[in-house]
């Protein structure tokens, strides 16, 4: 359930998923007519970073100004985290000044510690286990472009990281069936591996890139080492090597399939440069609604 924070895709149902698209797509269509919604003015989101981010920093903060409120950008290293401070004492402190929380780092565990001890919400911004705000902006972008989620087929090519836990829960979660190929040592986490279980031949693993990509009507792919990985970077390209989308691969998509990444690409590792760019008009529609999609988590947990 949405009830305090929102942390992964498994906690939503999918009546709070599509609740949420739903927000989202409203926020984007007024943002698009000049109409303003200043429905948290007054607020402040803190954010906390402690891995990079474009992407990430630049939609929430755009984000809360366009719903009235205010950010603050927190480095990680600057705050007296870095200095070796407690979560929970820092969770209880940020209650006492903001209403809201965004987090980016490496520990799933401690983002739910800052949740525990934390009065306001907490989103999650990222986590080696999951990224759910992408999530969202990816799935709005495919229900503009397919018109919705039933029968489609989403293929993940890559690493089974931060992006294909979230992915496949919230594929499985809006109707979809999703196909992951992956070298067998890099699998999604247990946990998700053990959510997808009730959907049955829904959900695939296969070391097989075409298997996965067979009639997809999404392809969807991510770096082959993630940030907080660049020690194993020269190991996973050796072992990725060939969990490509290239020209090659798409033939054995559907004609009208769309090509997603979460951004930043790595060309000619992932992904090639040509169907990159042959798809840039819906890589970076997904990259624009990170803002809306974020809009409406805000929106929706930090204004009761
Ligand atoms: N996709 C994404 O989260 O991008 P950033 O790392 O730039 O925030
Ligand atoms: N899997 C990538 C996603 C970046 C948005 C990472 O964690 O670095």
């Amino acid at each position: 359930m949405l009830n305090k924070d929102f942390l992964t895709m498994q906690q939503l149902t999918q009546k709070e998923l599509f609740d949420l698209l739903d927000l989202a797509a409203k926020l984007k269509d007024e943002r698009k007519r000049g109409i303003a919604h200043p429905i948290l003015a007054g607020k402040t989101l803190g954010m906390i970073f402690q891995k990079s981010s474009t992407r990430t920093r630049v939609s929430f903060e755009t984000g809360i100004y366009q719903l009235g409120g205010q950010g603050l950008f927190l480095s990680a290293n600057d705050l007296q985290i870095g200095r070796g401070e407690p979560i929970e004492d820092t969770a209880r402190v940020l209650s006492r000044y903001l209403d809201g929380i965004m987090i980016r780092t490496y520990s799933h565990e401690s983002v739910e510690k800052l949740a525990e001890y934390a009065s306001i919400p907490v989103i999650n911004g990222l986590t080696d286990y999951a990224h759910p705000c992408q999530v969202l902006a990816d799935l709005q972008t495919i229900r503009e472009y397919k018109g919705g989620f039933d029968g489609m087929k989403f293929c993940f090519i890559g690493d089974g990281n931060n992006m294909a836990n979230s992915l496949a829960v919230g594929c499985l979660l809006a109707g979809m069936s999703f196909s992951i190929a992956c070298p067998k040592k890099y699998a999604p986490d247990a946990k998700v591996l053990e959510f997808a279980k009730a959907y049955g031949d829904k959900f695939t693993v296969t070391e097989s890139i075409e298997e996965a990509a067979k009639d997809a009507d999404v392809l969807y792919t991510d770096v082959w080492a993630s940030m907080g990985m660049e020690e194993e970077a020269a190991q996973r390209h050796r072992d990725f090597a060939g969990y490509q989308i290239n020209a090659d691969l798409m033939k054995l998509a559907h004609k009208d399939a769309i090509v997603q990444h979460c951004l930043p690409a790595h060309r000619g590792e992932e992904i090639t440069a040509d169907v990159l760019e042959a798809h840039a008009k819906e890589i970076f529609d997904e990259a624009e609604n990170r803002l809306h999609a974020q809009k409406a988590v805000m929106a929706t947990l930090m204004n009761r």
